[in-house]
């Protein structure tokens, strides 16, 4: 019994070590200027009117910041942020559960927002809408609707695409904000700002390497950041120098371009099995043992975003810099 009071200990401290990582405020939070630049001043007009912020949808690939956004905003407003994700609400009753627990003006914000299944989601138009549920209690001739009111609640929804919501949820949300990879000079902004929060000393090349190598993405930047800062403990005297970082991230297999052994397998496969494509990605996907929908949520729009691949109607391509990055014959068309 002691242990497990003793390990609850222990994760509740993780938690708030792990948020503390992250900013707070929308001063800083690094990159994403557009979004940002609007969504300050909806949080202002919300305020200024002493109204609940219109329900935001956010979406764009995954690491990129859409959690930290969505408790930005909850700090902003001032108010309490609840945490779901899509695949968690399996009835409608667990959404109603949710709901009903809300206090007004929280932030109820939904990760993974596409995986809600249908059922809920109807249960999510008039909550959103009318700050209402519409709940039907009791089973066949007995069975009757009642109405219950909600407190005024802003939703904030994260996908990875938002193509696959369907088109009432999307026209629910009065605001839409798209992520996008972030610069190299915005990551290493990032790096050293987490080896800031982390007491851990870091020098300019080092921080502008784990930049490049992170996939335009700060949730990479910061895992390799703390790889590094493993073997800079252990291997070094713990401050991350550019050696240190070259050293543990070829040790990581993470390539110059921070492209990584699955990408490599991905990319070389392409090349060696269907001579550079186009190939459909069921196919891809089986080759190399991912899920479909991870290479599409996942690795490709990185390799898209980079000019690796290319999306035609008959599959994926691998471009000419595939060939130059391995160094590879590009076979004649
Ligand atoms: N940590 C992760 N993402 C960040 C961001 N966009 N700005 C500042 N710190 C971060």
């Amino acid at each position: 019994m002691e242990d497990r009071i003793i390990s609850g200990e222990a994760d509740m401290l993780d938690v708030t070590f792990e948020q503390s990582l992250r900013p707070q405020t929308i001063r800083q939070y690094i990159g994403q200027d557009k979004v940002k630049a609007n969504l300050e001043v909806f949080i202002q007009a919300a305020k200024l009117r002493q109204e609940t912020l219109d329900h935001v949808l956010l979406y764009g690939p995954p690491g990129l910041g859409k959690t930290t956004l969505a408790a930005i905003i909850a700090n902003e407003m001032g108010v309490n942020l609840r945490t779901t994700a899509g695949p968690a609400i399996e009835r409608p009753g667990d959404l109603a559960a949710i709901l009903t627990a809300l206090e007004p003006g929280d932030v109820l914000f939904i990760d993974e927002i596409h995986r809600l299944p249908r059922s809920i989601e109807e249960v999510l138009y008039p909550a959103m809408e009318d700050f209402c549920l519409d709940i039907v209690i009791g089973k066949g001739p007995s069975a009757r609707s009642v109405r219950l009111d909600l407190p005024p609640f802003t939703l904030v929804g994260a996908t990875t695409r938002a193509g696959s919501l369907s088109a009432p949820l999307r026209d629910r949300f009065g605001v839409m904000c798209r992520l996008e990879y972030y610069t190299e000079e915005q990551l290493k902004q990032i790096v050293v700002r987490t080896a800031e929060v982390l007491e851990t000393g870091i020098d300019d090349h080092a921080a502008m390497e784990i930049a490049r190598r992170s996939r335009g993405t700060p949730r990479i930047a910061n895992r390799l950041l703390r790889r590094v800062r493993d073997f800079a403990q252990v291997r070094s005297n713990g401050t991350v120098d550019l050696l240190i970082t070259d050293e543990a991230l070829g040790l990581m297999q993470v390539d110059r371009l921070g492209l990584d052994h699955i990408d490599h397998k991905l990319l070389i496969g392409l090349i060696e099995k269907f001579r550079g494509g186009p190939v459909g990605l069921e196919t891809i996907a089986a080759t190399i043992g991912e899920e479909a929908h991870t290479i599409e949520d996942v690795y490709e729009p990185y390799l898209l975003q980079i000019g690796f691949l290319q999306r035609t109607p008959r599959g994926r391509v691998a471009t000419r810099l595939v060939y130059e990055h391995f160094q590879l014959e590009m076979p004649e068309q």
